[in-house]
């Protein structure tokens, strides 16, 4: 076969043959589709308009992919979609290849101008007998409208209809754009270390909802997993010990890079998270000249927290800080960068407010928007500096009025190592059991009298004192980061736990296709898988 990258011209051509181009036979198959209903089809998080029109586009051996050669990012769009499509049905999907021979349905993914694009990452779809043509305006957006294509290829083809396989599109339009533009979820990679590959999984997950922030908590008392090249003993002494005294581990910065670039093919970001001054013993631990609570700090394996915390007063501390905020933020493309600041209970007040607002301006010296749990709301920073809600209202709120935004991730609400129930195999309770419905059911619009304009998004932390591999994590972390998405993108008009209810019982395929440990809440009716092909099982 032929292969050359199709021109602009020659493209629009291309797809008027496509669109002419079906053959009697295949006519007939379009036609004996049973009628379909875009509107129920499963998709999570729910778009916010849905139009079907009842037809079917055959998706098969014959269906070709084009994109916008002149947006950045647009071909990588399409080639991810190739192969996503070639792992649930095995089928090799052309992209941008002009071997028009036996082409007869195309999927086109557009870089749009139009005004109604305007808003970040909104795309729309539409999808007839012959074509499915995704507009956005940016390659970030096609990349979430690319995820409604995956979800709505059907997990089996319907073959006796014809001779080869098809996988049936329902037809109709769709348009769309997410209501908050951080919607993430962090792993604590400290309590417990993640290998990039387990990191690259959850991201592989995140993506599929249309996540777009991963928040990876690098350092606590227990372990420091992020290579600083200026002060090596931080990952050399500070990384040998987890909770639990299993094996510890970090990240050398090449592997944190790797980490990032994958994040960036799905459109995600990293926001990296150095906790302090609190949560600083394995810091300390390798260099004891900052360690400020007057104990001898030696390496700690258990859980309890608030006893450690920086010598918040010694200037050499904000040079050394200098360094690792400005080693990490080098390798960060994204925009923020997390402090922690959470949990000081060994530091002076005043000393705790000083040190936010000295390391607020080292932050934005290396150009990164700071980030602190909602202690920091405590100190005089500036209004680009963002508090995340995890569990004092009044600090959030004292945020809001310096003019900050607001992530909201309340712990009895949010927090993804909450225990369903008291039977949970794996999690905490402190802040609440969380079931399923009640992850979902809540309107972080306007929790806690904090409303919509002061939110930039939410956030799902999973924080990993009782989870030691990838199984647990997805137990904890699935079914409920499903419905957190669905927070996160979807208005509150457009969410209904019923709804969402037998959506969510629709993933239970994808999830096992992906072999995704999740937790099977009782109160999700399952829809038992189907796999089309042996080989997909076994990865
Ligand atoms: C936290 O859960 N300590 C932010």
């Amino acid at each position: 076969m032929t292969k050359s990258i199709v021109t602009k011209s020659t493209l629009l051509m291309i797809i008027l043959l496509a669109f002419i181009a079906c053959d009697e036979q295949k006519k007939k198959r379009v036609l004996n589709f049973p009628k379909t209903d875009l509107a129920s089809e499963n998709l999570i998080p729910k778009p916010v308009k849905i139009i079907p029109t009842e037809n079917g586009f055959a998706l098969d051996e014959f269906t070709a992919i084009y994109t916008s050669q002149t947006g950045a990012g647009f071909e990588e769009v399409g080639k991810f979609l190739a192969e996503k499509i070639k792992s649930k049905t095995n089928m090799n999907i052309p992209v941008n290849v002009a071997e028009i021979d036996h082409m007869e349905t195309v999927i086109y993914i557009n870089k749009s101008d139009s005004t109604d694009l305007a808003q970040p990452e909104a795309y729309q779809l539409y999808i007839t007998q012959d074509s499915i043509i995704l507009n956005s305006n940016s390659a970030a957006g096609a990349f979430r409208g690319i995820q409604t294509i995956r979800q709505i290829i059907p997990e089996t083809s319907n073959d006796t209809l014809a001779s080869n396989p098809i996988w049936t599109i329902p037809t109709g339009k769709i348009i769309d754009a997410p209501q908050f533009e951080y919607r993430g979820a962090m792993l604590d990679v400290a309590r417990h270390f993640f290998s990039v590959k387990d990191v690259k999984k959850f991201i592989d997950m995140l993506a599929y909802y249309k996540y777009n922030v991963l928040h990876l908590h690098l350092t606590d008392d227990q372990g420091w997993r992020i290579e600083i090249k200026s002060w090596p003993l931080l990952t050399e002494v500070g990384g040998l010990t987890e909770v639990g005294g299993e094996s510890g581990g970090f990240y050398t910065q090449e592997d944190y890079k790797e980490i990032v670039a994958y994040a960036a093919e799905h459109h995600m970001i990293i926001v990296p998270e150095v906790d302090m001054p609190g949560h600083t013993n394995a810091a300390s631990v390798a260099y004891p000249i900052f360690n400020g609570n007057g104990k001898k700090p030696e390496l700690y394996e258990g859980t309890r927290v608030g006893q450690s915390t920086f010598a918040t007063r010694k200037d050499t501390l904000y040079s050394f800080l200098d360094d690792v905020i400005g080693e990490i933020a080098a390798m960060s493309p994204g925009p923020y960068f997390h402090i922690g600041g959470d949990e000081s209970l060994v530091t002076k007040k005043n000393d705790y407010i000083y040190f936010v607002e000295k390391v607020e301006k080292i932050v934005q010296k290396h150009n990164k928007r700071m980030i602190g749990w909602d202690e920091i709301g405590q100190a005089n920073i500036n209004s680009t500096s963002i508090s995340q809600f995890w569990r004092h209202t009044d600090y959030a709120k004292d945020a809001i009025k310096k003019g900050m935004k607001v992530i909201m991730s309340p712990a009895n609400r949010a927090y993804l190592d909450m225990q369903y129930d008291t039977l949970s195999k794996h999690g905490l309770h402190w802040a609440a059991y969380i079931p399923t419905d009640s992850a979902y059911n809540w309107t972080p619009e306007k929790y806690k009298g904090i409303s919509k304009e002061h939110i930039l998004g939410i956030e799902a932390p999973l924080w990993s004192e009782t989870i030691s591999n990838i199984d647990e994590l997805e137990y904890l972390a699935f079914p409920r980061a499903i419905g957190y998405a669905e927070l996160s993108w979807t208005t509150e008009e457009n969410r209904d736990w019923e709804n969402y209810k037998v959506r969510l019982a629709n993933q239970a395929p994808f999830l096992d296709r992906m072999n995704v440990k999740y937790y099977a809440s009782p109160l999700i009716d399952w829809k038992k898988s189907k796999y089309t092909y042996k080989e997909i099982k076994k990865d």
